[in-house]
């Protein structure tokens, strides 16, 4: 590995990067191409429009076909908590070349990684752009030979001169961090340029997003409400599951500026219980406890179990494995929540749960239920 050069602070180029066999098994490996990048004709890649891009708008600049195969690896770890994919060992390999080179800041924790395969068709190219949130972007070229009048430079834009022109050369790694201008000249010949690219996007511990907060829901479903349980001998809900199979899971998050119950309000107006089991409503703002979901739920029961709908409070992670601060409140129908749960009460089910949760939630939402409900 050696160090060839750093742009300012907006870039690294680094040379004989890979192992020889790495590299030759980078190359040689099958990829199999879920998309065709960039390839329509787009004129601005010869100017002929007055936007030089400033965002990623005009990326699809090329006048051929780029190649991709996407999801050779990813790699999240936020709070610790790791979850990783390799498609196959030697992109695990890479990833930890590239985690432990020394030339850039590779962080711990808190990052999102992927890594796909791009290969460039003859009069290939791409735009001035930068990679947006992206951290760090890497290149690394795995073809076995490159002309150097080969075209397919990427130009990087330098504080206080011209642009650098870095060259394809085989076994080159390319870093260029987030919102630095680049582009990759046209390749000129039929031989493909052929890359492997990876990006890395930091995620802030302090910031929840309404992506993580979906993930974080569908995680907590998987591994807390739908494992069998050993004393239950059923899943904790046992209709969770198939919820989400059906796609009947609503989830809606709180945005910051506009009050709880004006958000949640207007979720209810719209609710369909032909199409959604059920809603849960998440609140990453008030960092609120769980008892006090449970007496939110309880003041909306309170307005709206007579239009047959049934609020529960939750906080998935009391009982759960989030790392996440959020407040939930799962909302349902009520006649089909109490026919479930009779359901199950029939089999025995509740005769495993504490005996004040069987009174205070099972049997006091019945009564409530027959209060409005049952016909005498
Ligand atoms: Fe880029």
């Amino acid at each position: 590995m050696k160090l060839n050069m750093l742009i300012d602070d907006s870039a690294v180029v680094i040379d004989e990067f890979l192992p020889n066999d790495l590299l030759k098994q980078l190359a040689d490996y099958k990829y199999i191409p879920n998309k065709a990048s960039h390839s329509n004709w787009n004129s601005t890649l010869f100017g002929l429009t007055d936007s030089p891009t400033k965002k990623s708008e005009s990326y699809s600049a090329c006048l051929n076909e780029v190649f991709v195969n996407e999801g050779l690896a990813e790699v999240k770890i936020f709070k610790g908590k790791k979850e990783e994919y390799f498609k196959d060992d030697i992109f695990k390999r890479l990833f930890n070349i590239l985690q432990t080179c020394p030339f850039y800041p590779f962080p711990k924790d808190n990052y999102y990684f992927l890594m796909g395969m791009y290969k460039y068709q003859q009069y290939s190219g791409i735009n001035w752009h930068d990679d947006g949130e992206s951290s760090l972007n890497f290149t690394i070229y795995i073809h076995p030979h490159w002309h150097k009048n080969w075209g397919g430079e990427i130009l990087i834009e330098q504080k206080d001169s011209h642009p650098l022109a870095i060259g394809s050369d085989p076994n080159r790694l390319v870093c260029i961090k987030n919102f630095v201008q680049h582009k990759v000249s046209l390749t000129a010949t039929p031989t493909p340029r052929h890359t492997i690219q990876c990006r890395l996007k930091l995620i802030n511990p302090n910031v929840i997003t309404d992506e993580m907060i979906r993930e974080d829901v569908r995680a907590w479903s998987k591994d807390i409400l739908e494992p069998i349980n050993k004393t239950l001998k059923k899943p904790r809900c046992p209709y969770a599951g198939q919820a989400w199979k059906d796609n009947k899971v609503r989830i809606e998050i709180r945005q910051k500026d506009k009050p709880y119950q004006e958000q949640l309000d207007e979720h209810l107006k719209n609710l369909d219980f032909a199409k959604t089991d059920i809603l849960l409503f998440c609140d990453p703002h008030s960092k609120y406890s769980e008892d006090k979901a449970v007496e939110t739920a309880g003041l909306y029961n309170e307005k709206y179990n007579k239009d047959n709908i049934y609020f529960l409070g939750h906080h998935p992670n009391v009982h759960g494995n989030s790392t996440l601060r959020y407040s939930m409140i799962l909302v349902q129908n009520f006649t089909d929540l109490v026919k479930a749960s009779d359901k199950l009460e029939k089999t025995g089910f509740y005769t495993h749960f504490k005996a004040d949760f069987y009174s205070h939630t099972v049997k006091r939402r019945k009564e409530i239920y027959n209060k409005f409900f049952k016909k005498n």
